[in-house]
């Protein structure tokens, strides 16, 4: 396993043991808080005013996209918003059918269950699930064999909000039973500045405007990845600066973690490349390039190709993967004349 600073499916509290308190007061509480993704909080909080004119739960929210984007965040403000409580589990968390049912009898009227990675839920799971997302109804079977008799237990009104990396893992009965389903999208740069001066100004860091777009331009696009990075440039600064950090500060902190001005490390660069020197430019199979960087076909799914796709350097084509003349470029390597 390559450890990575760009690696957005880490979480805080791994890279930076003992320091999650930190992490934690940076994560957005309120939508207003809450930095760009304009659309999604239009969307829910109409449909949070609606619910609450009706007297009832908001719909079940479906949140899906790549890794450090504000999925979980973005749970945890709907029930902030929503005024309720909030449980937080994850798919493989739950084994067995008894696992689901201990916690949906566990919650109160309204509450928000949040499962994370919704699309590693097992199937026995997934089938108690339906008639609870749909009817708020438990079905247990008493007993076994012939003189089994299934039972239907009531359950509070709740809102299950799911986060998964891979919305088309998820079965079709699953998806269908929520009725709001959303796309975290990449931030726009100039949301990445208003995130960083956000995270600066919490952790009581003086980051002038240059330096922080320098920050954001090498974050991936990623909150998660861009207070990582910032909490590099404040290591750095303060043993290396008088405290305030200037763009010319920031450059020289980041150019030591060796990611390069578009957010690419040296895994990025390794991946463009074998394509670009061992395949022409591709097309070439996501297994070949799994085992070329020595990562899990997931793992170039999820979390190598959304960024290098959004950055216009990697195509998907139904033939495989194709660097595009950007690539080539950005390695300095010449592109190929047909491309
Ligand atoms: N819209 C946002 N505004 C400000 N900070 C954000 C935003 N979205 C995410 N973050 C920051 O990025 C970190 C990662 O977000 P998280 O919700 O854990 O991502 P995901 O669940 O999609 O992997 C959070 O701890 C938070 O500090
Ligand atoms: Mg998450």
């Amino acid at each position: 396993m390559i450890e990575r600073l760009v690696d957005p499916t880490v979480p805080e509290e791994e890279i930076e043991a003992g320091e999650e308190r930190v992490f934690e007061n940076l994560r957005p509480r309120s939508f207003a808080a809450y930095i760009g993704q304009t659309a999604l909080k239009d969307n829910l909080a109409m449909a949070i005013q609606a619910a609450q004119g009706r007297d009832e739960p908001i719909d079940h929210v479906l949140l899906y996209g790549p890794p450090g984007l504000g999925k979980t965040t973005m749970a945890g403000v709907i029930a902030a918003e929503l005024g309720t409580g909030f449980k937080v589990t994850s798919g493989p968390a739950i084994e067995r059918a008894g696992d689901l049912a201990s916690l949906l009898t566990n919650l109160a009227e309204g509450d928000v269950l949040f499962i994370d990675e919704i699309h590693r839920l097992p199937r026995t799971v997934e089938e108690v699930l339906y008639p609870a997302m749909e009817d708020f109804g438990l079905d247990l079977m008493l007993g076994k064999g012939p003189a089994a008799k299934s039972i239907r237990l009531d359950l509070p009104r709740f809102t299950i909000i799911g986060a998964t990396t891979r919305a088309g893992a998820l079965s079709a009965p699953l998806r269908d039973r929520f009725g709001h389903v959303h796309r975290l999208e990449f931030y726009e740069p100039a949301e990445m500045r208003e995130i960083l001066k956000r995270s600066a100004g919490i952790l009581g860091m003086h980051l002038d405007d240059a330096a922080a777009d320098e920050i954001a331009s090498r974050s991936r696009l990623t909150p998660r990845i861009a207070n990582r990075l910032l909490k590099r440039v404040r290591d750095y600064a303060a043993v290396k600066g008088d405290g305030v950090v200037t763009l010319k500060l920031a450059r020289r902190a980041l150019d030591l973690l060796e990611i390069d001005p578009l957010g690419l490390d040296a895994s990025d660069r390794r991946l463009l490349s074998a394509i670009i020197e061992h395949y022409q430019g591709g097309p070439v199979g996501v297994e070949t390039l799994a085992a070329i960087c020595a990562e899990e076909r997931t793992t170039i799914e999820d979390v190598y190709e959304p960024y290098l796709m959004q950055i216009g350097m990697l195509e998907r084509t139904t033939r495989g993967r194709k660097a595009t003349p950007k690539a080539y470029l950005h390695l300095g390597v010449e592109p190929p004349a047909s491309n």
